[in-house]
């Protein structure tokens, strides 16, 4: 059974997401008995959380968060199990939280963790340590056991989440949807603001200036879904503004017409079941064609 009463967490790598964790730990009232930074970084026993070595911090948890990269996991969990007394005295839990990682990173943990779960937050961290950005948030829970599953549930209810559960073979679709809705999106923000640039809007403006667009599509798309929020040009059927705009890419760099082409057919697809097949078929036409994919 892992302890729900008087939790201590250890939390492996204090980056982007591990700060926020911590902030958010404290918040909900859970103990951050230690914080393990990279080897390179300063240790710090005094500190609040202390910042401490693996092997140390390891001794004092009851549950060990790894929030280090992606690529890394598998030799902390080495680490971690290396440092963990045997048999336990108390039941420790070990977490990750990559979105695509497996459970099978955490695998020099089982048969000597309690628990082997992933709490993945359906959220961007661009900066650390601000609790407010974990809240509410949807947090995938995925778990060896059931029990682990409840225990993950448990604790991302703790901090405020909206805990669901998703399988471990379903991870790295799931995550290349949430680097889809998020990760593309920015670099769509930024070719934007490269398109402003050639307008003359100075570059530190170009974020404020697409703000409000921005809030209010993404509003949108989360009460009209993205079929109902899509407007403009290729929704409302408007080739000839489909065609200025692809006359204009001709003078940008090439990589900003196949942008525009590719996710315009994906438009297409979105606004066809509302237009007229003759609409369609010329929006089609146009925008392969500029690609010589005819
Ligand atoms: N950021 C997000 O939006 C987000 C969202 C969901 C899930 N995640 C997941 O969260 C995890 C961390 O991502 P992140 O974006 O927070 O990365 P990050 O900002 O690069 O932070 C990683 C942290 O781990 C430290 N570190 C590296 N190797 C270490 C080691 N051997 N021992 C202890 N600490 C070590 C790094 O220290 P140095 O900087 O000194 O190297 C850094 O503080 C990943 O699994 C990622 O998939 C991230």
């Amino acid at each position: 059974m892992l302890p729900r009463e008087a939790l201590r967490v250890c939390v492996i790598g204090p980056g982007r997401l591990g700060a926020t964790l911590v902030a958010s730990l404290r918040q909900a009232d859970i103990v951050v008995s230690a914080i393990v930074p990279s080897p390179a970084a300063a240790l710090d026993p005094t500190a609040d959380p202390p910042r401490l070595l693996l092997r140390d911090a390891v001794a004092l948890a009851d549950v060990v968060w790894i929030t280090v990269p992606d690529d890394e996991i598998e030799t902390v969990a080495h680490g971690v199990a290396a440092a963990l007394p045997r048999p336990l005295e108390r039941p420790v839990a070990a977490l990750h939280s990559s979105g695509l990682g497996s459970l099978d990173l955490l695998a020099p943990l089982r048969g000597v963790a309690a628990g082997i779960l992933c709490l993945h937050p359906l959220q961007s961290f661009a900066a650390p340590g601000d609790a407010a950005v974990l809240r509410d948030v949807p947090m995938a829970v995925t778990g060896d056991t059931p029990a682990d599953v409840a225990f993950g549930r448990w604790l991302a209810e703790r901090l405020g989440c909206r805990p669901f559960e998703l399988a471990d073979d379903a991870k790295p679709l799931y995550h290349l949807a949430a680097a889809t809705a998020s990760n593309l999106f920015v670099a769509l923000q930024s070719e934007a603001g490269e398109l402003l640039a050639a307008a003359g809007v100075p570059p530190a403006a170009a974020a404020g200036l697409l703000a409000p667009l921005v809030a209010t599509t993404a509003a949108n798309v989360a009460e009209r879904g993205p079929s109902r929020a899509l407007t403009g040009p290729v929704a409302r059927g408007d080739v000839g503004t489909v065609r200025a705009h692809l006359a204009l890419l001709a003078g940008q760099a090439p990589r900003f017409a196949e942008t525009y082409r590719s996710l315009s057919l994906e438009a297409l697809h979105l606004a066809a079941p509302r237009l007229d097949d003759d609409t369609v078929r010329a929006l089609r036409e146009l925008l392969d064609r500029e690609e010589g994919r005819l």
